[in-house]
């Protein structure tokens, strides 16, 4: 295998980069390379897949929609998977608006775009102080479009964009680990500078509920969230979770949100969606938001539509996931508990630092150089896991499994087997 003269791949330096592997199957948690290798996908893929690999009932459901509607323009028209995902969604989120994008980063985009709006819409010639702030977290990640990079953290992804990236005001995000003792002074930090920052009038508070994912699996606790949604309503300014990542059961919960009992008034959701089978965002909406863009005047209609808005095999996938995830609660519900014994047993080993787990995930820092996604112990380890036939991809030093649902007990042992195996290779 050789990089493709036509391919450009995502997130990837060619001249460092290994060859890609030509994949040529998929099911349940294996990938199957064109070589006959079997490799156990111990991150679902970039965290789409969520049940497994070619999950039949979900692509019975593509192939059975395929041959009734496969697309149609969602101005002017409606269907029934998207009205029956809506309400679904809708009656599970809590949120009764339900807008169809593309992926996490137009969710998220869908997001902003509404919330700054709905103020414009609200106050235009009232006189009142316009919100013009915006307020993420440190270490957000909220996706690779313009406006989702500028709510992210300032970062090697982002450099080259800077003068591209509106201003966003960045708070503390008081993340933590199993014996962490250090946890509420951090969080009291992270709370007062956000209740400075909200001293400012802002429009929209935006956050990764319970998980930051991509800047290295950095949780925090529940009733942390509790404490800025309290701060985010007594400011009036509108709160955002990008479950882009933490939807769909991954945290134990259908949504991170209710596992942190708060109630935003915008979710962005993608990935496991519709089960990691095909692209598909939504973002869900309060009824007073969806309100308040309802006017005669022109300006006030949110003008924002992708080609393959409500696509139906795209709603038909998530209907058919969606059932499949409500068929079997415990499957999502009782994860954490099976990665708990074996993430402790390789947390005595001394490279392991502050393991954490939450749901379907469970990570852990590698006490080896800096701690910087530049850090290429991850890449090392990464290339001794494939040796042994499981895929992982750390984000520079940290270590992180999020398989799908279906992976056997076996399965996920032989993940920390090979963990164990490869660790002392690292020192
Ligand atoms: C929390 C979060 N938001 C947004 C995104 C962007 O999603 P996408 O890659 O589908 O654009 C991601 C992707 O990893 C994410 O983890």
């Amino acid at each position: 295998m050789s990089w493709h003269p036509n391919l450009w791949h995502p997130t990837t330096q060619v001249a460092t980069a290994p060859e890609p592997l030509l994949v040529r199957s998929a099911r349940g948690c294996e990938l199957e390379l064109a070589d006959g290798r079997r490799l156990i996908d111990a991150i679902s893929s970039w965290w789409v897949t969520l049940h497994g690999h070619a999950e039949p009932a979900i692509a019975a459901a593509i192939a059975r929609q395929a041959l009734q509607l496969e697309q149609v323009i969602f101005a002017n028209f409606s269907h029934q998977p998207a009205e029956l995902l809506a309400t679904r969604l809708s009656a599970l989120t809590g949120l009764e608006r339900l807008f169809f994008s593309d992926n996490g980063s137009t969710a998220v985009e869908v997001a902003l775009k509404m919330a700054w709006q709905w103020w414009r819409n609200r106050e235009a010639g009232t006189g009142a102080t316009e919100r013009r702030q915006l307020i993420a977290f440190d270490g957000a990640y909220h996706g690779d479009t313009v406006g989702a990079m500028a709510l992210g953290e300032r970062s090697l992804f982002t450099t080259a964009y800077e003068p591209l990236l509106f201003e966003v005001t960045h708070v503390g995000w008081p993340h933590t680990h199993w014996h962490d003792e250090g946890v509420e002074a951090r969080e009291r930090l992270a709370l007062d500078q956000l209740e400075q920052a909200l001293e400012t009038p802002t429009a929209a508070v935006i956050l990764e509920p319970l998980i930051q994912g991509a800047s290295g699996m950095r949780l925090v606790r529940p009733a942390f969230l509790r404490a800025v949604q309290e701060r985010v309503r007594a400011s009036g300014a509108l709160l955002i979770a990008d479950e882009v990542m933490t939807g769909f059961g991954r945290t134990g919960a259908l949504f991170a949100s209710q596992r942190a009992a708060i109630q935003p008034d915008l979710m962005a959701l993608s990935k496991g969606l519709t089960g990691g089978f095909l692209p598909m965002g939504v973002t869900m909406a309060s009824e007073r938001i969806y309100r308040g863009f309802i006017s005669e005047t022109p300006g006030h209609t949110f003008f924002h539509g992708h080609s393959f808005t409500a696509n139906p095999l795209g709603c038909a996938a998530a209907l058919a996931s969606l059932d499949l995830l409500q068929a079997d609660p415990p499957r999502y519900q009782d994860f954490e508990s099976r990665h708990r014994p074996l993430l402790e047993q390789l947390s005595s080993n001394a490279l392991v630092r502050r393991p954490r787990s939450l749901g379907t995930m469970a990570a852990f820092d590698l006490d080896i150089g800096p701690e910087s996604y530049l850090n290429p112990v991850g890449k090392r380890l990464q290339q001794l896991c494939l040796e042994q036939g499981v895929y992982l991809r750390p984000l520079g030093n940290v270590v992180y499994l999020l398989p799908p649902l279906s992976i056997s007990d076996a399965q996920l042992e032989r993940c920390y087997g090979v963990l164990a195996d490869v660790l002392p290779k690292l020192a």
